[in-house]
């Protein structure tokens, strides 16, 4: 019943926040750079497996706390800042993939594997798991082994369609930890970080706010990645276009992607419903406590629990962030042009916090009511025509729309002006 309520692509994340968690126990918190942490998953129609080089599970932790479904009152709390929390995501995971599961682990201490039949292990009425000493040498790290996979399971898994989403999907779920070096790799390929870049030059500028709330550090950054049917500006490839709108997480994980809806702010109180003419905006908001309990996500990590104070606080603040968007953009339909944009220079939401930069506090996004109502004229003349005025002009090599630019700002400056 467990495996239900959640979807393979998640489980396969829960894998990884593991992982990830056992790299902030092996660097003492630190995890700044991330550069030695290798996660390697291999994924094909007959097997799924996982392992990293994170440190493995210790044989007491093993023992007493990593198999028992649910976190058990007396777990120490030792993993700061961490993902995991509820005490389930591997058991879920491993019981979502398949029958033939095996889990081994490599610290400094101990080398065990941990092989679970899980037809047998449901017939039996101990319901134990078997721990079994290793003898060989492997990396210090844990591995994790499905075999028998689920029929549906094998069925994805043979799918390049889903083999790329979890590429994308990890890209951009853990861009904040691919940043900091952490090496994911499915089937011997590098998984690249999304940058999550946005304008920043004198027109535009993204924002960022913290705040701390009941033993929770909360960071909101803005931006605008691009100025939606603007040919002049980076291009509106399908992937930017998908990753607008709102995205929540929960140290440092991704919990809500893309939002457009009203988890969010979209269509909530006065706040108008998502319109593709907001393409363009990316909003970040990150719950950050020692305390994982304390932050406003679900079990699967993939939902917002909406009724915590600390986030209905938050959504405020969001909606305050992303109005000057919102009044622009209409602005900009109204007007039915787009605002040239002095140059095109990018950071990334992603970054850390350069503590030599001054943030800002509010989006920077130009008054359109102060730019004139700009038109566009277009008309057609002989190209023998347009070279001889290119060549009068001084420059053969010029634009054809410089040219009729040149050509009108003549004729105003001696018969207008
Ligand atoms: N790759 C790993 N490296 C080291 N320890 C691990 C790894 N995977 C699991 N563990 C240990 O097993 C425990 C149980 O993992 P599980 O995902 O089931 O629960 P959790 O991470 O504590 O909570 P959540 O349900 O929120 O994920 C972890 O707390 C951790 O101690
Ligand atoms: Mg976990």
């Amino acid at each position: 019943m467990i495996t239900k309520d959640i979807s393979l692509e998640d489980c396969i994340l829960d894998l990884i926040d593991n992982s990830i968690d056992a790299a902030r126990v092996a660097s003492r918190g630190d995890i700044s750079n991330l550069n030695d942490y290798f996660i390697e998953l291999n994924i094909n129609p007959e097997s799924f497996s996982i392992s990293d080089n994170c440190g493995g599970i210790s044989l007491h932790n093993a023992i007493d706390y990593a198999f028992y479904f649910g976190r058990r009152k007396d777990a120490p709390k030792d993993v700061n800042f961490s993902i995991g929390l509820y005490g389930i995501g591997m058991k879920r995971a491993i019981f979502k993939l398949g029958r033939k599961i095996e889990i081994s682990s490599y610290t400094n201490e101990h080398k065990f594997i941990v092989p679970i039949d899980v037809d047998q292990w449901l017939i039996s009425d101990k319901w134990d798991f078997e721990l079994d000493p290793l003898e060989n040498d492997k990396p210090k790290g844990t591995y994790i082994n499905v075999k028998s996979l689920r029929d549906d399971v094998s069925k994805e898994f043979t799918d390049p369609v889903f083999i790329n989403s979890l590429f994308e999907i990890i890209g951009r779920d853990y861009a904040s930890f691919l940043s900091r070096g952490l090496n994911i790799k499915i089937n011997d390929k590098l998984v690249n970080g999304y940058n999550y870049a946005v304008m920043e030059n004198s027109d535009f500028a993204p924002s960022l706010i913290s705040y701390t709330d009941d033993g929770v550090n909360v960071e909101i950054r803005a931006g605008i990645a691009a100025l939606p049917d603007d040919e002049s500006d980076k291009p509106q490839k399908y992937q930017d276009v998908k990753n607008y709108g709102w995205f929540v997480l929960c140290n440092d994980r991704v919990v809500l992607a893309a939002d457009k809806s009203i988890k969010t702010i979209w269509g909530r109180d006065s706040f108008p419903v998502w319109h593709p003419q907001y393409n363009g905006f990316i909003g970040m908001i990150n719950f950050r406590s020692e305390d994982s309990s304390l932050l406003p996500w679900d079990t699967t990590k993939r939902n917002i629990n909406l009724s915590s104070s600390v986030y209905k606080r938050s959504i405020q603040r969001m909606a305050e962030l992303t109005r000057p968007w919102i009044d622009f953009s209409r602005k900009k339909k109204d007007a039915g042009y787009t605002p040239p944009i002095s140059q095109n220079s990018y950071s990334s939401l992603v970054e850390k916090i350069d503590t030599n930069k001054t943030y800002k506090a509010a989006l920077l996004i130009p008054d359109i009511s102060k730019t004139p109502n700009l038109i566009s004229i277009q008309f057609r003349k002989s190209d023998k025509d347009v070279n001889n005025v290119k060549l009068a002009l001084g420059n053969a090599r010029m634009s054809n729309r410089e040219v009729g630019e040149k050509v009108f700002d003549y004729y105003k400056m001696n018969e207008v002006d």
